[in-house]
């Protein structure tokens, strides 16, 4: 089969829960390799949700999810990671106590293959210059950057991304997209939840769209155009 008809993520009827509050209802998901894909979907749509159900660090899930044609969906966070699956949630979560470099320091290696600090460097300039700061002195831009290099410093080749733009300005978003284009001419597999629809039209290849829990669209980057107006509304309050 040729590289980039592989599936990398398969997600099959996946339900998931907070307490008594059913949120993902029956989402069907196919993740190519060496590809990027979209998820869309306005304010809590689930689209973090499902990002977490992949990961298994939500807590009731149910439904099939596999990561190169094994079963993961009975498996721990940790485990899954070690497939080689990295999240960069929302929040970014970085060490804040600590500087640029530390932080690339410290992620552990969960798979073989993961970028040197110096390519790291090489992938987002912005931190070779901002090496010696302290990780609260960092810009969101600065945060984002430096959240996802330390995923793609454990070696993970599927990488989760939550809203990697909310609230950077364009200039930044500028960088972030040219990163994300490096990370596939790299043949990284990269699933993207995204708000900002114009980015995603620069970068995915794949569009998955939700609503309340639901997916309601699934296309390629050749029928994106002819899409614009109806994810519009699915994005609009
Ligand atoms: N920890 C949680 N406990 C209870 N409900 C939650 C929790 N996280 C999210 N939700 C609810 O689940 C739904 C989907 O949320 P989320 O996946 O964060 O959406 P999105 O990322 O698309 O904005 C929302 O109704 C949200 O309020
Ligand atoms: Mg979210």
């Amino acid at each position: 089969m040729p590289p980039e008809q592989r599936t990398r993520i398969e997600v099959r009827g996946l339900d998931a829960y907070y307490g008594e509050s059913h949120v993902l209802q029956g989402v069907d998901l196919t993740v190519h390799a060496g590809e990027i894909t979209a998820i869309l979907g306005r304010n809590g749509a689930g689209k973090t949700t499902l990002l977490r159900a992949i990961m298994g660090t939500v807590v009731t899930r149910k439904g099939v999810v596999l990561i190169d044609g094994r079963r993961v969906d009975h498996l721990s966070a940790y485990k899954i990671a070690r497939l080689g699956v990295g999240y960069v949630p929302e929040e970014r979560g970085i060490f804040s106590s600590l500087s640029v470099q530390e932080n690339l320091l410290l992620p552990p290696v969960l798979k073989a293959g993961g970028m040197s600090v110096d390519e790291i460097y090489r992938l987002f300039p912005n931190l070779r210059e901002r090496s010696r700061s302290q990780g609260t002195k960092l810009s969101g831009g600065e945060q984002q950057m430096l959240a996802t290099a330390r995923v793609l410093r454990t070696g993970a080749d599927i990488v989760l991304l939550d809203e990697p733009t909310e609230g950077l300005a364009p200039v930044i978003v500028d960088q972030i997209e040219g990163a994300l284009h490096e990370l596939k001419r790299r043949a990284f597999t990269v699933v993207l939840v995204e708000q900002n629809l114009t980015f995603a039209l620069e970068v995915a290849d794949r569009y998955l769209v939700m609503d309340e829990g639901r997916v309601v669209d699934f296309f390629d980057r050749v029928d994106a155009a002819a899409k614009i107006e109806s994810i519009t509304q699915y994005l609009s309050l």
